[in-house]
């Protein structure tokens, strides 16, 4: 995402005041032995725990392979962007602002344990433990294009569940219009969410909504893998929403929490800057962002980046098939 300059993203005294006496208390602790201590404490067996350092506790990503069928409708016939251009070109603002940040920041990050809480207004509230994300429903492989808003896109190999699946299990009450997303906040891990000005002047814990029409359209997947394997940190393990009719931002990444509601719910993107980002946010190439043409897309393929590849952006990122659920809107004004 562009970077935004307006003065509640500028780096104030006041932030850097912040991060200095947050990484010098952090210094102090870590010195003193405690750091690390208050994750284990809820085991005895990890009681010396106390002693350890910040480092030895932590477990660099490795990638696990999943298993899943391959429904001949989600294989796509279109070059898949290579992997490694997948898990390094990333937008990921908790871990910094450049492409490459997410991939070197994030590769201690903790996903395992993890807790994904669905309620709000369902009559069967649910929490998912880390297995429960890989086991309590059946996984497919699904080929999406990803358009991301600056104008670039991607093929994508996700593995993953229908968010409807999800949904239906919390048995959603009929008051129920909105599902809002939140992505995990820790400051201790996601270095972008104790400086505002790594972090890109966002508010977080970072949040994203659908309507519940859009979060039940079988499009709509929990992504748990890539390229057939475990979600790499810095693609937003260990599970994120995948819209692929939608601008990727949107596709929230590491989601902690789903909640139905009846009120359209706040996103990251509007309530920075509400004129540039939608609620919305549906892949169009007749309505330009104000800073930028939507007409076309730069395709991330096995080229390099300068690549010839320039290629025409599609309504609805190409899945027509959601057109019916906006019927009657106006959707320059909602865009
Ligand atoms: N989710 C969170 N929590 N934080 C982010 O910064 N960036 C979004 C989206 N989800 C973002 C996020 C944007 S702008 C895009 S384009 C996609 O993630 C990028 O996904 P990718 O890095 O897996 O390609």
């Amino acid at each position: 995402m562009p970077k935004l300059f307006r003065p509640s993203v500028r780096l104030t005294e006041n932030d850097v005041t912040d991060e200095q006496v947050y990484l010098n208390r952090r210094s102090l602790l870590k010195s003193m032995g405690f750091l690390g201590a208050s994750t284990l404490l809820s085991t005895p067996a990890s009681a010396a725990g106390w002693f350890w350092s910040d480092d030895e506790e932590k477990t660099p990503f490795q990638a696990q392979p999943l298993e899943f069928t391959q429904p001949p409708k989600y294989q796509i016939n279109e070059t898949r962007t290579p992997e490694n251009k997948v898990t390094s070109y990333n937008n990921f603002y908790e871990f910094g602002t450049s492409k490459d940040a997410p991939a070197k920041n994030a590769t201690e990050f903790q996903t395992n344990p993890w807790t994904l809480k669905v309620d709000g207004l369902v009559n069967k509230p649910l929490t998912l433990d880390y297995d429960a994300l890989t086991a309590r429903f059946p996984l497919q492989e699904r080929i999406y294009r990803l358009r991301c808003v600056e104008a670039w896109s991607m093929v994508v190999p996700w593995v993953g569940f229908e968010l409807a699946s999800l949904i239906k299990q919390a048995d959603p009450m009929m008051s129920a219009k909105y599902v809002a997303f939140e992505t995990l906040y820790d400051r201790d891990q996601m270095p972008g969410q104790r400086s505002r000005f790594m972090g890109g002047g966002i508010d977080y814990p970072y949040v994203e909504g659908l309507r519940l029409d859009e979060a039940m359209h079988p499009l709509t997947l929990m992504a748990v893998g890539l390229y057939g394997k475990t979600l790499p940190p810095q693609n937003g393990a260990p599970i994120r929403l995948v819209v692929p009719w939608k601008y990727g931002f949107k596709s929230i990444k590491s989601i902690v929490r789903i909640r139905l509601t009846d009120k359209e719910p706040p996103t990251t993107w509007n309530r920075l800057a509400s004129n540039e980002y939608g609620f919305y946010a549906n892949v169009n190439p007749s309505v330009a962002h104000p800073r930028w043409s939507q007409a076309s897309e730069r395709r991330i393929t096995t080229g390099g980046l300068l690549a010839r590849n320039r290629i025409e952006t599609q309504m609805f990122n190409g899945y027509t098939e959601v057109a019916p659920m906006y019927e009657g809107m106006n959707l320059s004004r909602y865009y």
